[in-house]
Parts: C-alpha cells; structure tokens; sequence
C-alpha cells in the first residue's frame, strides 16, 4: 500500500482526560484509504531532544470533512510537543503504516483495549459495526482517568470497563469482566494495550479455540521496514512490527504462553 508523507492542520486539540489529547487534524491533501490498526509516524518539531518520528494509531477518520484524529497520551517529550499543538499548527505525518485488523467471519467480536492501547478499537468497531457485526468493547485502565471517551466506542458497541481501583465500571483487570464469563459466544477477539494484559487475552482466547489478533506496540525508529529495531519473533521467524505488523494473529506469535 503507497504510503504519503502529507501536511495536516490542526483543528482541534480537546484533552480529554489529564494526560490524554485527542487531536483532529485535517488532510491539506486528499486522505488515503486508511484500514483500522494502520499508525502514523509524527514529525515532532522543535524538541531538541526527539530525533525520530513518533508512532501514533489512527484513532478516527472522518473522510467528508478530511481529517483523522489521533489519541495521544503524554509519557515523554515527544508526546508531550504533540499534545501541546494548537489549533492552526501544522503537523507532518507519514501514513498509514503498518498493516490492519481483519474482519472477522462470524456475527458477535470482542475488543479489549487497556489504557491508551484503546486507540485503535475505535476505527475498528466503527468498521466491524458498519459490516452488520455486533461489536463488545472492553475498556480497562488504572482509574477513570484512564477510561478515554467510553461514549465514541457506544455508538458502535456495547462497551464495558474496568478500572484496577474501582473508580469506574467493574473493579479489577479486564480479564476478571462477565464478557469474559461467555467468551465462547464471540467469533473472534482483538487486543491492544500492555504486553501482559494481551497475553491474557490471547490465553483466553486460544483456550476457548476463538481467534485472536492483537496489535504490538513494540518501540519503533524508522517505521518503514529499514532498522530493524521493532522485531517481533514469529512461529515463521523474525517479523517487523512497523511493517509486518502491528497487527499479528496471536498463533503466529512465539515466546507468548497461551496455555496457563
Ligand atoms: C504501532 C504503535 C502505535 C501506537 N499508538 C499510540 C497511540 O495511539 N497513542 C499513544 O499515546 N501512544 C501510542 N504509541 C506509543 C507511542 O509511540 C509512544 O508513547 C511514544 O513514541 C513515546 O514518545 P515520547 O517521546 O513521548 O516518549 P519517550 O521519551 O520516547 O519515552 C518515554 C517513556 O515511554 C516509553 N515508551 C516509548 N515508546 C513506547 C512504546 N511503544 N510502548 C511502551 N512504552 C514506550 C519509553 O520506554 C520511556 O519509558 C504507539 C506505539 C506504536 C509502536
Ligand atoms: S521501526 Fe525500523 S524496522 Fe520497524
């Protein structure tokens, strides 16, 4: 798929929770064809200290109005010179990388995003909902602060949460949720967030016999293939998250175990 390096306008930077930006950019180019699960790499301008290009899921596209969104959450000095754009600023991005979700051949899925990871589940239940599939989403975090715009999931999905201290939704890791009590009913499920908490997933998952993707958030230079620093190992060898990835079937995955 061709990848562009465009100009984007700022329309909105809303910060939706402390520490989370939701930013609307609009295309000064026609956008791309743009398939859930699919990153932009940012051009971070005037932070000495951030060389590369940061990864970033395409949160929303909107293709009337032209515009994507990002969901961005400040850990750095990168994210934290991308939630400071305002409304006017000019971001340059490299997009759409990497490859994207399938959609899933039976009627009922379930996604389960933790923390920022829930970035990408939304573009994806907007396209899963839109092919006539009833969509669960699974929004786990630390605390409520953590829970990012449950209601742009709720127009596509029934959405339940967690939060580990109990501050919204159901107290505990998204695994311990009722979804989980009646996994067998969905015909496939997509994870993304931390590490341990998709290879719970993938554990559930695989023991029931329920495909499973998950999208890797592996650190990331180039983003395009040429570093190699972004390896994630396979079941057919060494993959590139940037490129082969971010999304894998969780059977193709080794090192994760699935069986406890
Ligand atoms: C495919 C992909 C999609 C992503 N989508 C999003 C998204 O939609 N929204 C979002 O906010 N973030 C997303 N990330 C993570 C984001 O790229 C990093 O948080 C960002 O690059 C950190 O840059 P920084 O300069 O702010 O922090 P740095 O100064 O580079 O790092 C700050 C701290 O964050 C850690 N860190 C950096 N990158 C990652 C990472 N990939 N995973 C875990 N820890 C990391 C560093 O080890 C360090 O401890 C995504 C990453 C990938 C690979
Ligand atoms: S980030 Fe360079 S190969 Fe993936």
């Amino acid at each position: 798929m061709t990848k562009f390096i465009h100009d984007f306008k700022v329309l909105q930077n809303r910060e939706v929770s402390k520490g989370y930006h939701v930013l609307v950019l609009q295309c000064l180019q026609q956008l791309p064809a743009i398939f859930p699960g699919q990153f932009a790499q940012l051009l971070v301008e005037n932070s000495p200290s951030t060389y590369l290009r940061r990864p970033i899921s395409i949160y929303d596209v909107d293709p009337v109005e032209n515009t994507i969104s990002l969901l961005v959450k400040v850990v750095g000095s990168g994210t934290a010179h991308i939630s400071a754009l305002q409304e006017g600023n000019t971001l340059n991005l490299v997009y759409p990388l990497g490859n994207s979700f399938s959609l899933p051949e039976g009627k009922k899925v379930l996604l389960v995003g933790g923390g920022v990871g829930i970035a990408p589940m939304l573009l994806l239940s907007k396209f899963i909902h839109s092919h006539g599939k009833e969509v669960s989403v699974l929004i786990g975090g630390r605390t409520s602060a953590d829970i990012i715009e449950p209601d742009q999931y709720a127009k596509y999905a029934t959405v339940g949460i967690t939060t580990e201290d109990g501050s919204l939704g159901h107290k505990g890791l998204v695994t311990t949720h009722s979804y989980f009590d009646s996994v067998g009913k969905y015909s496939m499920i997509y994870a993304c967030g931390p590490d341990p908490m998709m290879k719970a997933v993938a554990g559930i998952a695989t023991r029931a016999g329920i495909p499973c993707e998950v999208s890797l958030e592996n650190l990331m230079a180039c983003g395009i293939g040429a570093c190699l620093c972004c390896i994630a190992e396979t079941t057919s060898g060494n993959k590139t998250t940037c490129v082969d990835g971010p999304v894998f079937n969780v059977k193709d995955l080794s090192g994760w175990d699935r069986s406890k």
